[in-house]
């Protein structure tokens, strides 16, 4: 069944690939993003691989006004929350940015639904609330923690939302837990487009393959790994943004409050990624050991079971292509976005 729905920070890299399925499947699509971390050429792309325009409304979820005007006007059934800042390091910096975009966006979001009677929310949390797990893989019931801002500002919102369940079982949340995003849509029209250096493992390799960048550092060999070097669950952007539509089918079924892991349930290390990323684009990555960076833990991957079980969802996509979807981006968008000038984007999209 189609419905309508409003997708907060819809112009970002996971939000972007959600819209792209959500209108592949027929879903009217009201996005709300400030743009402090994407483009509005996204949303271009997307509608020029799905022949349908997302509703486009620049604005802050902290706005409550602008939040109460969208739900009166277009009255949706769910809504998928990705608005927020992700950046470790920046939150160490800005810890109170990353309180307020996450906590009390969300906090507004909430109160503005409930005002409306609207109870349905995906949210888009992280791997980084199971802090560093005493086992792996990693299930839903771990305990949780968290070592900097950001992840504490995720941590704090699946509280407020397990208290929000708990005072009115009319909401229906479902909190997904990211891996490690990667890989990009496999057009190449539409990918990740980090504003500064970037921090994660995947663009960093991909603006070392373009010649952006001269080597990558790789942050330790000394961690008790096969190979020293740290290991992630990535999980192609295109799977993880199909999870959100099955999760929105547990909505409509009344699940109540639950989270699910949205991840491969293997890990790579980092010269494993290396090698799929050099293999898949023909391209060389120079790269040294440098330290390890703070906070970093050496391994962590999910047990996607609950969410193959209860979502009928798994990663269909492996290492391979989201190394080469990765690269397609990269190289056919190797300034992202934004530096596009009118013509060079036509350009692009016509191809
Ligand atoms: P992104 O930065 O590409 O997308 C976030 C979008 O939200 C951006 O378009 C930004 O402009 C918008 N935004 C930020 N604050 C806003 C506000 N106050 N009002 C309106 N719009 C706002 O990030 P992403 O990688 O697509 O991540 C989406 C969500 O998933 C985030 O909540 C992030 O914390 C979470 N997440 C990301 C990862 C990852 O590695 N990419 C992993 C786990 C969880
Ligand atoms: C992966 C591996 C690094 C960059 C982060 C957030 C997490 C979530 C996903 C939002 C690690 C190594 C990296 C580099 C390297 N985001 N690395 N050189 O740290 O697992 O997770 O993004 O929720 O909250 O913490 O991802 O891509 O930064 O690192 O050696 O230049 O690559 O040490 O082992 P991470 P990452």
């Amino acid at each position: 069944m189609t419905s309508t729905l409003l997708v907060t920070g819809g112009a970002g890299y996971i939000g972007s690939h959600t819209c792209i399925e959500l209108l592949q499947e027929g879903h009217q699509v009201v996005v709300l993003d400030n743009l402090s971390n994407s483009s509005p050429e996204a949303l271009h792309r997307v509608e020029a691989i799905t022949s349908k325009a997302p509703i486009f409304i620049e604005g802050d979820i902290r706005n409550p006004a602008l939040v109460r005007d969208i739900l009166a006007r277009y009255n949706p059934e769910h809504i998928i929350h990705f608005a927020g800042l992700k950046a470790v390091g920046e939150s160490v910096k800005k810890p109170l940015d990353y309180y307020a975009n996450n906590v009390s966006g969300t906090l507004v979001l909430c109160q503005e639904m409930a005002a409306h009677g609207l109870f349905n929310l995906v949210f888009s949390s992280s791997a980084t609330v199971y802090g560093d797990p005493a086992s792996l893989p990693i299930r839903e019931n771990f305990p949780r923690s968290a070592t900097n801002p950001y992840g504490r500002s995720k941590l704090m919102v699946e509280r407020m939302l397990e208290d929000l369940y708990l005072s009115d079982p009319r909401w229906n949340i479902a909190i997904l837990r990211y891996f490690n995003p990667a890989g990009a849509h496999p057009s190449g029209l539409v990918g990740e487009d980090p504003a500064d250096i970037p921090n994660n493992l995947v663009p960093y390799i991909s603006q070392v393959a373009t010649g952006r960048r001269e080597k990558l550092q790789v942050f330790g060999n000394d961690w008790s790994t096969a190979d020293g070097t740290g290991v992630r669950d990535y999980i192609h952007v295109v799977d993880l943004a199909r999870g959100h539509l099955c999760a929105l089918r547990q909505l409509s079924q009344g699940c109540g409050l639950k989270a699910w892991n949205l991840g491969l349930g293997r890990g790579y290390s980092v010269l494993e990624v290396v090698s799929a990323f050099e293999k898949a684009s023909g391209q060389t990555i120079p790269y040294q050991f440098v330290d390890r960076r703070p906070g970093d833990i050496a391994a962590c991957w999910a047990d996607p079971a609950s969410s193959q079980k209860d979502l009928q969802w798994s990663a269909e996509k492996g290492i391979e292509e989201m190394m080469a979807d990765a690269w397609r981006w990269q190289s056919t968008n190797p300034d992202g976005y934004s530096r596009l000038s009118g013509p060079e984007r036509l350009r692009k999209l016509d191809r």
